[in-house]
């Protein structure tokens, strides 16, 4: 019989896999025991959101689940105003189920706790267990999202130890070495989306895929500027691709989709690019920046995580970042060894926003 660890840990890699395709409901892991503590049924949240994970597995076991346990990544729903899925939480309550093990609360106001109340108050067993903080983490960006109406920004840069971006401006090449890269198609596979300028799709004619690890590769979103793009890049054979444009964007073949925003000399406002991400579903979003629009970014306030990942080495005929002292000041909230870099993590709580 699996423990209780194992249980969440079944749950967690299934909501972890379907992250970024259920939008605009949050990607949730659900598997039930039977009361024999044999395996019964496992689902994640379906493409576009619904139905819920609990309801599919709760639909796939039927009397099995009489007496089972079930476990959750995500504090099962509750009935609220607005609200277009029948609630997990009741449906959990008549199916018979007696333990629950919960990953972490809502962050939702309009569910956080109730969902919990609702099953201990039919006489449900409910644990909460979430190893590391890990699940919290997880969703925090579909807090944001209920908050703010858009994702969670994740800012990520790597820089040389005399802050270069780049081995020369113009020419792309890795600053930071190959467990660097491992992180980022980390921070890439817990994305729903992942943010590039033009000038480093130009440049760099990047992928944006998660291939070092295991996870499911975000959509792939652009922000075109004033220049064109080549009309052959990589970006362009993924369907996903999303162009941000202000200006109609030259360079951009035909079947990629563009959505307009507002802008200024061709440049996009990042507000209105946020909020079409928000939207779309889209919960959590990571940027990988170049110098110039990793400084539009801290310079709008609109972000919530930057990780900055050193290198030892210098390199000198490289394009120099934060030349007006952008990068925050205060101690990193966390900081990790990878290979010979390092990474730093600084928070915002958001405060500031509002007078950006
Ligand atoms: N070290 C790293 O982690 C890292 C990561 C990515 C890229 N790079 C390197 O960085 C260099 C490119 O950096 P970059 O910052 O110039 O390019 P970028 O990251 O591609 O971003 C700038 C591009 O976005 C466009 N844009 C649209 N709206 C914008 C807005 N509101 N604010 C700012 N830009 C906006 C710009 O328009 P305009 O055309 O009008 O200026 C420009 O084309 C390349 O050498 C690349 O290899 C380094």
């Amino acid at each position: 019989m699996e423990d209780d660890l194992s249980r969440i840990d079944r749950a967690f890699s299934l909501a972890k896999l379907a992250k970024g395709t259920t939008g605009p409901n949050p990607s949730v892991g659900a598997v039930l025991w039977d009361s024999k503590g044999r395996l019964v049924a496992e689902a994640a949240t379906s493409p576009t959101g619904r139905p819920h994970a609990e309801r599919r597995v709760l639909e796939s076991a039927r009397k099995r689940a009489e007496g089972g346990t079930m476990a959750v990544t995500l504090e099962p729903c509750v009935a609220f105003p607005g609200k277009k899925s029948p609630p997990c939480a009741a449906a959990i309550i008549l199916s018979g189920v007696e333990r629950v093990l919960v990953g972490c609360p809502d962050p939702n106001p309009l569910v956080s706790g109730k969902g919990i109340h609702a099953l201990r108050r039919a006489g449900i067993q409910v644990d909460l267990l979430d190893p590391q903080g890990r699940i919290a983490d997880f969703y925090a960006g579909f807090g944001t999202w209920v908050a703010k109406k858009r994702p969670r920004v994740t800012l990520k840069i790597a820089l040389s130890s005399d802050g270069r971006a780049n081995p020369s401006p113009g020419r792309r090449g890795a600053i930071t070495g190959e467990a660097a890269r491992r992180f980022v198609h980390e921070l890439r596979s817990t994305s729903d989306a992942v943010l590039v300028g033009a000038s480093t799709v130009a440049i760099d004619d990047p992928l944006l895929t998660v291939r070092d690890v295991d996870g499911p590769s975000p959509r792939p979103l652009v922000l075109a500027g004033s220049r064109g793009m080549p009309r052959s890049r990589s970006l362009w054979k993924d369907p996903r691709t999303v162009v941000f444009a202000s200006t109609p964007p030259s360079g951009v073949p035909g079947h990629v989709s563009v959505v307009e925003v507002p802008g200024v000399e061709g440049r996009c406002d990042l507000q209105a690019v946020l909020d079409r991400c928000g939207a779309e579903g889209i919960h959590d979003l990571l940027v990988e920046p170049g110098p110039g629009l990793l400084g539009a970014f801290l310079r709008s306030r609109l972000w919530d995580r930057l990780w900055v990942l050193r290198s030892p080495l210098p390199q000198p005929g490289g394009e120099c970042f934060d030349p007006d002292g952008l990068l925050p000041e205060g101690a990193p909230s966390q900081e990790r060894d990878l290979g010979s870099d390092r990474a730093f993590l600084f928070e915002r709580d958001g405060s500031e926003e509002e007078e950006a």
